[in-house]
């Protein structure tokens, strides 16, 4: 057992005794006829009639015991379908959610049954009937996900799937955290009463939180063998002191075991083990020990060597005898059969004790089908008139589909096809639609749809869509004719208006329209003329590709027929050395326009620029001028300053590779030239400049507001989310700062300076790595192993972040003082930024001009995924995903608009929400119901990040060493206060 120092902080601290809101307890009777309160514990059973509306009440036969809820089961149907139980619960608070099982003797069937049970989208357990007569206990502590969870019951594989009762117990704030509960809940694997009075399970009320503790001396379950010999069982009737963090009941403190001979050991079996579990140890100095006595023991089996080696001396360890001392695991790998032994130490006059333990398995949350994808199938359901619609419950793809939909196996699960054909559903369709990004099919025919086609266009996946026989109308949207995949498209006995897109009637596609009695087929000659003109053009372009035995993007065409200037700058085309681009271009994300970078000759561009006169930056590959296209466009001229030879070669490839990205917060590349040496690029001007810019403390610039900050740095993420994961190969953009980030007319951000130079090609990547990267931004894992991902743009976004909390650069002379190694800041300001947020003092990193006018909880947000962004490991940083969802989180916040919005978002988000968002519940408990929670671990974090950031900045030469004790010192004295709090 390891002795962490810091426990002793613990018991300087008041904790307050927690008397929890059993009105809060959930005790559902399922199958069950009434309501009643059980006579044992008092607790008030419902029964699950209302919320359940699916198989049969059966009488159990023989139930063994006289508890009123296993008189009953519930039985559901043999299908291929999922009954789901949906329970409300307070989203990132703690919970015990129980179901059990007995199924009684077997009547007319010949087995018993056996099936799966699922907690959200996690396999919780197989349940497995051997013995009627028991009642099987399936235990999950949880930290809620989201406002609801699901306990479903499905796949059965022999006899017909039951439950008998299903339970929810919240528990105290901090009880049973632990560092991985984002992605893993606990499963309750054993949780054993050692010297136990009776073979009676301890429960309510004597457990104010109704764990169930088994009674040593409960055989049945045949686990707990191997007993060393000269084991005896004490007990006490004196009061324990059991406040620590787990509470366990006084009751189960008040007896254990003692190997008198030296050893205690016993031998247990761990279902679904091996895998990886945190342990507790339950230790209680109950004897009363003579002046010349000791009791002081080693754990000997398993051996673990940061464990095994500490010796436990439980009245010390506890700070005195009658006191709980709870030593735990935080990790441990244990195997099925788990044999442990506690062995006395050689000076101890008395042999090891032991009061209780616990083993919770980590098992894994399972991703719930994209919340996006979920949004819109809610928004379906509530459009429904209720006849004819399946009443699906709980996830719709996991673990089984809703009847209307088909699902896809990825992680997390999308939604592919809808099929509500003739289902009465009402309304217009939900424009989150164009989220379903692996929609394939959609069959929305046969309902009373009214308002126009919302916006697809990011369905790009979509190949069958029905929509005929309905009230639709309004246009039909270009974009259905570049749907690549689609193959067929119903729309008759609607109300459409206007012209058909021309791609819909090439034949290529299956286009059914009748009905619909203001669509018309349109200019139908002048396209006949642009057809056949662009057609020649084309043979005569095609002609000249073949003789120059380059491949020419048909793409090009459609843009220079619509263009005038179409025969000059063919001419220029073939003045070019090198051809354009022989990319496809991919058909996602959103497009800023569909054009292709274009040629332009370097005399255009010197008339738009007034031969490069306006300079308005220095971007990371040279001058970029300001110029103004004949046209009236506005540009900015980007001059290659970099000429070497590889440079040549990759310039026209990286056209080629610019050109096909189109996002909306991404600046779009309109032309290029290459002429006698000169390498230049055209993007879209960006009037509002730079994010650096707007950053407090630089140009004399109102600065922003932190919603437009956070709608700013929403916009980035976006952009970088859509290289990383729109673009195939992805794209690092190796450079992400503020000065990359532009602002457009509307303030709206867009991301700059990508893809000059991508890592799709292998080989160029380790020669042009180490020219990229800005200091202060530059990810250290990159730095040091010269190994480059998307979790260094991540990296680097981060930065971007901290930069918008605090409205400081990453590298001011002013903050750190000169010699600070810039690599240093980012860990260091992480680092303070850390600890001062778990003082709760968040204030201290915020830029004083958005003090008093923004929700403190937004920056939180913003300031804890900007914390994982920097994290040192890259495996340990969110993806760009996420980090949008962190923002888009802040943004609703912000906005107020948090309860109405966040239903389907914080769903998939809550599981993000970590360490910062705890220390906030703890920071204020819910007086409410009488409960104060203990700070205990949130004082441990704070030791331990003041320990972290003098190791993060081990480097005393580089440091300003002593403005940073100093700073510590602060940090330590703060610390001081809180404990004698
Ligand atoms: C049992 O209690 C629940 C919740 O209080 C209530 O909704 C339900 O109608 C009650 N059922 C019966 C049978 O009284
Ligand atoms: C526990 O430790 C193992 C082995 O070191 C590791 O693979 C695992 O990710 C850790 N965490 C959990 C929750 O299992
Ligand atoms: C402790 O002291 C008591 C008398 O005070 C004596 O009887 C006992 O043997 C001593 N125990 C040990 C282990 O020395």
């Amino acid at each position: 057992m390891v002795l962490f120092s810091q426990f002793l902080v613990i018991y300087l601290l008041f904790l307050s005794t927690v008397w929890c809101q059993v009105t809060e307890f959930v005790s559902i009777d399922c199958g069950g006829t009434s309501n009643y309160s059980d006579p044992s514990s008092g607790l008030a059973w419902i029964s699950d009639m209302g919320m359940m509306n699916y198989g049969k009440s059966v009488q159990v036969e023989n139930p063994n015991g006289d508890r009123m809820q296993y008189r009953k089961r519930r039985d559901f149907p043999i299908d291929s379908k999922k009954y789901c139980y949906t329970l409300s619960t307070k989203e990132r608070r703690r919970y015990i959610a129980r179901a059990t099982f007995q199924y009684g003797s077997l009547g007319t069937e010949d087995t018993y049954p056996k099936f799966q049970l699922y907690l959200d989208a996690t396999q919780w357990s197989t349940v497995t009937v051997l013995d009627g007569s028991r009642a099987y206990v399936k235990e999950m502590i949880i930290r809620a996900p989201s406002n609801s969870i699901d306990v479903c019951i499905c796949c059965a594989t022999t006899g017909s799937p039951f439950i008998s009762t299903l339970e929810l117990r919240p528990l105290n704030l901090s009880m049973y955290a632990t560092d991985f509960e984002d992605s893993f809940f606990l499963k309750v694997a054993a949780r054993v009463n050692f010297g136990a009075s009776s073979k009676d399970d301890i429960r309510y009320p004597d457990d104010p939180y109704d764990r169930i503790w088994e009674s040593d001396l409960d055989k049945r379950q045949n686990f707990l063998v191997g007993e060393a010999p000269g084991t005896v069982r004490i007990n006490t009737s004196k009061n324990v002191d059991i406040r620590t963090r787990e509470y366990p009941p006084v009751k189960v403190m008040q007896t254990a075991v003692v190997g008198t001979e030296g050893v205690l050991s016993y031998r247990l079996n761990l279902e679904d083990f091996p895998a990886n579990a945190r342990a507790y140890a339950y230790f209680a100095e109950i004897q009363d020990l003579g002046a010349n006595e000791t009791r002081k023991f080693k754990l000997q089996q398993p051996y673990m060597p940061d464990y095994s080696n500490a010796v436990v001396n439980i009245a010390e360890n506890a700070n005195g005898s009658y006191t709980l001392y709870e030593p735990s695991y935080m990790n441990v790998t244990l195997n099925f059969v788990l044999s442990f032994s506690f062995v006395k130490t050689r000076d101890s006059t008395q042999g090891p004790l032991l009061n209780a333990i616990e083993i919770n398995k980590y098992q894994k949350v399972a991703a719930k089908t994209e919340w996006q994808d979920v949004t819109v199938l809610e928004a379906f359901r509530s459009m429904s008139n209720g006849s004819g619609w399946p009443n699906d419950a709980g996830d719709p793809c996991i673990p089984a589909y809703w009847e209307w939909v088909t699902c896809s196996s990825s992680t997390p699960p999308r939604i592919t096809k809808i099929a509500l054909s003739g289902k009465n559903v009402l309304g217009e369709i939900p424009s989150e639609i164009n989220y379903m990004e692996a929609l394939t099919e959609l069959w929305l025919d046969g309902n009373f749809l009214t308002g126009p086609l919302p916006d697809m266009s990011n369905l790009i996946n979509l190949k069958i869509v029905h929509l005929e026989n309905n009230n639709l109308n309004g246009s039909l949207p270009s974009y259905l004719g570049s749907l690549s995949n689609l193959q067929e498209l119903h729309i008759e006995n609607n109300s459409f208006s206007g012209q058909i897109p021309r791609a819909l009637l090439t034949g290529k596609i299956i286009f059914e329209y009748e009905n619909n009695p203001e669509l018309h087929k349109g200019e139908q000659r002048k396209m006949r003329f642009k057809l056949i003109l662009g057609s020649s053009i084309g043979v005569l372009a095609i002609l000249l590709v073949l003789f120059l035995g380059s491949l020419y993007l048909l793409h090009n065409y459609r843009r220079k027929i619509s263009n005038q200037k179409n025969k000059e700058r063919g001419d220029s085309l073939r003045t070019s050395t090198k051809p354009s681009t022989a990319y496809s271009i991919a058909r996602g994300g959103q497009f800023m326009d569909e054009g292709v970078a274009y040629y332009i000759p370097l005399s255009e561009l010197e008339e738009a620029t007034n031969y490069f006169s306006k300079e308005i930056g220095k971007g990371s590959f040279g001058s970029v001028y300001y110029g103004k296209m004949k046209d009236g466009k506005e540009v900015a001229v980007k001059i290659m300053a970099d000429s070497s030879s590889h440079r040549a070669k990759q310039f026209v490839t990286e056209v080629a590779l610019l050109s096909r990205i189109h996002h909306r917060n991404l600046v779009p590349l309109i032309g290029y030239c290459e002429e006698e040496h000169q390498r230049i690029l055209v993007y879209e001007y960006m009037h509002n400049g730079t994010l650096r810019d707007r950053i407090p403390g630089s140009v004399n610039q109102k600065p922003l507001e932190w919603l437009a900050r956070l709608q700013i740095a929403q916009d980035a993420a976006k952009g970088l989310e859509y290289l990383h994961t729109g673009c195939n190969p992805g794209i690092i953009h190796r450079d992400v700062k503020t000065s990359n980030i532009l602002l457009d007319v509307n303030m709206r951000a867009k991301v700059s300076d990508f893809g000059l130079s991508r890592q799709a090609e292998e080989d160029l990547t380790h020669i042009s790595s180490v020219a990229r990267g800005t200091v202060g931004y530059l990810d250290p894992e990159y730095y040091a192993k010269q190994q480059l991902t998307e979790k260094s743009d991540v990296y680097s976004f981060g930065v971007v972040l901290l930069e918008l909390i605090s409205g400081r650069k990453p590298v001011s002379v002013e903050d750190f003082g000169a010699e600070l190694n810039i690599v240093h800041w980012v860990g260091l300001f992480a680092c303070f930024a850390r600890s001062l947020i778990r003082k709760g003092d968040v204030i201290s990193i915020v830029d004083p001009i958005l003090i008093g006018n923004v929700k403190i909880e937004s920056i939180w947000r913003i300031a804890e995924v900007a914390l994982q962004c920097v994290e040192q490991q890259g495996c340990s940083r969110p993806r760009m995903q996420e980090i949008v969802l962190a923002i888009q989180d802040a943004i609703k916040i912000e906005k107020g608009s948090d309860q109405k919005l966040s239903a389907g978002s914080s769903k998939a988000q809550s599981s993000r929400k970590t360490l910062l968002t705890s220390f906030l519940e703890i920071e204020s408990p819910d007086l409410s119901n009488g409960c104060l929670a203990p700070s205990a671990r949130y004082f441990q974090q704070i030791l331990d990040s003041k320990r972290g950031c003098l190791e993060a900045v081990a480097d005393p030469v580089l440091v300003n060493m002593e403005k940073l004790q100093s700073r510590m010192q602060e940090i330590s004295l703060a610390i001081q206060d809180a404990i004698k709090i």
